[in-house]
This record gives C-alpha cells, structure tokens and sequence, in this order.
C-alpha cells in the first residue's frame, strides 16, 4: 500500500513507519491519522510483521503536534469527532498485539506526545523535546493525552506538564519515565531497531498476552487483572510456543518459536 503522508518499509519482520511531512514537522493533519490508522490495521493484518518502530522524517520532529491549521477551524462537533477518531487510531496502536517502539527524534508535542505515549516503549534521541502545549493555544489534548501521561509519570508530574504546556527535554523525559532511554542522534533509529528486536527474538504468543495482560489489567482492580493474568497464564500452556521455550531451555539450546 502507499501512502501520501507515511513510509512503511519493512525489514526482517519489523515494520519502519516514518511519518513523513517534515516541512510542517510532521504534524498530524486529519489524512495523516487516517493513513497512520490503514497502516496499523494492515500491520495488525499481516503475519509477517512482528513488530513496529514508529518515527517521524527529518532532523527536528517525531510529530510537532496536531495540525494547528485544522484545529483552528473546527467547529465543537468536528472537535469531538476529531478526538474520538485519534483516540481509536492511537488505542489500535497500544492494541496492535505486536510490540511498537516510538523512536522520537526532535520535538514530541501535543498530538505527537500523545502519539509517543499510546506506544509500549519510548526511545529518544538526545535532541528530543516533549510536551503537551495545547493549553498555550486555549484547547487541551484530545487524543487520550490526559489518561495515558498520568498512568506513565504519575498524576502530579503529568498535570505538571499538562498545566503548563512547557515542554521537557530529553534528561527530564527519562528521569520521569517518560521515555525507556536516551541515545545519540544518530544512532535512534540503529538503537530502536536493536530494542525490538530483542523484543521479538522471544515468544510472539508471549508478546501478545503480555501485552493484553498489561493494557487490560491496569484498567481493572488488581483482583480481577491477575485472574485475567491467570486465564491467560493457563491459555499459553496450550501453545506450541511453550513447549518449545521450556523442552529448548532443557535441551540447553535457542527456542525456535512459530508464534502458534
Ligand atoms: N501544526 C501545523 N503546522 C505546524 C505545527 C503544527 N502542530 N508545528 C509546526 N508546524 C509548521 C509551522 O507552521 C511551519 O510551517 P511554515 O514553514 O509553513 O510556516 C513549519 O511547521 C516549521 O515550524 P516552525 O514553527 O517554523 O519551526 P521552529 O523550529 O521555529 O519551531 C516548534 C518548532 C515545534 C517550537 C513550533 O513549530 C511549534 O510550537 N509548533 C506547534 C507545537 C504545538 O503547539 N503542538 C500542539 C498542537 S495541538
């Protein structure tokens, strides 16, 4: 498939999207989030990719933010819509079921802070900035940015940034958990590549469930998510995969896991 906005170039099992408008910093007009949603569901879709690392092109931006120029027109109606559509494109990005690296490079911001957020591991480049400055341009985030940033850096320090729209550096990022690590510029997409892959050298059922265990059970009281954890637990026992991970560890030799 080909896409306006996006580049998806896929190498070993590993899905490379990069969005790609740099001359507005990638920021996410209404055909981005469109094509960012067709590529996700044919990832989702497609057994050969096990895993995804999303960037954004050029030097200075993952994603400056939602495009500022549609904003500005929209009307209550188109506004709520608008949120209710990135917030199901970026739950399919945390529900894709295949590990998802943000590979942030430059400014993180409003829609793309969000867009970093929804997926399950974060690296940055040194030069990145990330914020939700929405609240400097009299709206606030729409795209789940208000749920998901609290549940990653805790209430006080996710209103922080909420509150005052300023944007925090690479350091500050990971010294908050915003961000998993911190790498030289050139060598984000190198590191992200090798963090995935590392991720996707264990069991893919593994992955999924893990996955599920964690996005479903932080919603629930913790009873209720460890019996989830449970069920799931004695699901895998049924798989191919289990068989093969504990009879190689055994045999004192690599797994080969078909993922069934
Ligand atoms: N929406 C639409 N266009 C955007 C954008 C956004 N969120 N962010 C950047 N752009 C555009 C700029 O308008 C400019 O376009 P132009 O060359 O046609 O004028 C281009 O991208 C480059 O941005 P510019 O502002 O010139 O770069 P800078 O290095 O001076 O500043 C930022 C970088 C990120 C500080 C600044 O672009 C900015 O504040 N962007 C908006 C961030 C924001 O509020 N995001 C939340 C949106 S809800």
């Amino acid at each position: 498939m080909s896409y306006q906005n996006l580049l998806v170039e896929s190498r070993d099992g590993v899905a490379f999207v990069t969005i790609n408008r740099p001359d507005k910093l990638n920021a996410l007009n209404d055909a981005t989030v469109a094509e960012i949603d067709a590529a996700f569901a044919a990832i989702a879709a497609d057994p050969a990719t096990r895993g995804v690392v999303l960037t954004g092109a050029g030097e200075k931006a993952f994603v400056a933010g939602a495009d500022i120029a549609e904003l500005a027109t929209q009307s209550p109606v188109d506004g709520k819509e608008r949120s209710i559509r990135g917030q199901r494109v970026l739950d399919r990005i945390e529900r894709l079921g295949k590990p998802v690296v943000a590979a942030v490079g430059g400014f993180a911001l409003g829609g793309g802070c969000e867009l970093a957020l929804a997926c399950h591991v974060r690296v940055a480049s040194e030069n990145a900035r990330m914020g939700t400055p929405e609240v400097k341009l009299g709206i606030m985030c729409g795209y789940g940015g208000t749920q998901r940033l609290p549940r990653l850096v805790g209430k006080g320090r996710a209103l922080e940034m909420l509150l005052t729209g300023e944007m925090v550096d690479a350091q500050e990022a990971l010294r908050i958990g915003l961000v998993n690590r911190v790498v030289p510029k050139d060598k984000l997409l190198a590191e992200s590549d090798a963090l995935i892959r590392k991720m996707l050298a264990n069991g893919p059922v593994s992955l999924r469930f893990t996955l599920e265990a964690v996005n479903d059970g932080l919603e629930m009281p913790l009873d209720e998510a460890q019996r989830a954890e449970a069920t799931l637990f004695g699901l895998i026992c049924s798989t191919g995969d289990m068989k093969e991970g504990t009879k190689a560890f055994l045999e004192k030799r690599p797994a080969k896991f078909q993922g069934k």
